[in-house]
């Protein structure tokens, strides 16, 4: 039988997964802090985990920091969650925190390494009070597990608004 497809199909919840300065240069840069794995494998195993998790991830990588404002500026339009490793912005820039307290999105904050058992400079986000998380240390894996992290986040406020319709007063 044909797949149900157009206005009947229920819709998926969309994720933006925005990786910041330096991250498109992954399987050559530092391997043996960030691993070998590229960002692009990354991008497809994501992909694969959202198909898995019945959820639909956007993958975008740059390294300017406005960009990832307009980015996370923009979100609320068509995302209902982020995932974000804004490389060296995560312990520099009060301009990504304030777009992530800004937006209504949640965002799970996402590292390869555990920059908070490397150097000194590295070890404070400027970005963390403005998430519900944080993956770290994981190398690639962090951003999948920062995906099922969202997904699960995003399911149960959905399943928690829900019933609170159901149950007003609850
Ligand atoms: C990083 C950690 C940051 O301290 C560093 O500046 C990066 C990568 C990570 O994924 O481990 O660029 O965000």
């Amino acid at each position: 039988m044909a797949k149900t497809t157009g206005r009947s199909a229920k819709k998926k919840m969309q994720i933006l997964c925005i990786s910041g300065p330096n991250l498109q240069l992954l399987g050559t840069r530092e391997p043996e802090i960030y691993g070998r794995e590229t960002l692009r494998e990354i991008h497809a195993r994501l992909a694969k985990r959202a198909e898995t998790l019945g959820v639909d991830v956007t993958c975008k990588q740059t390294n300017h920091e406005g960009t990832i404002v307009d980015w996370i500026g923009d979100a609320p339009k068509k995302f209902a969650g982020l995932l974000l490793n804004a490389g060296a912005f995560t312990h520099t820039s009060l301009a990504i925190f304030d777009a992530l307290k800004a937006t209504s999105l949640p965002c799970v904050e996402v590292h390869l390494s555990n920059p908070e058992a490397r150097e000194a400079y590295r070890a404070a986000s400027k970005i963390a009070g403005a998430c519900i998380g944080k993956v770290s240390g994981f190398g690639g894996e962090s951003y999948l597990l920062a995906l099922d992290g969202i997904a699960l986040h995003l399911r149960n406020t959905v399943r928690a608004s829900t019933q609170n319709a159901l149950e007003p007063g609850r």
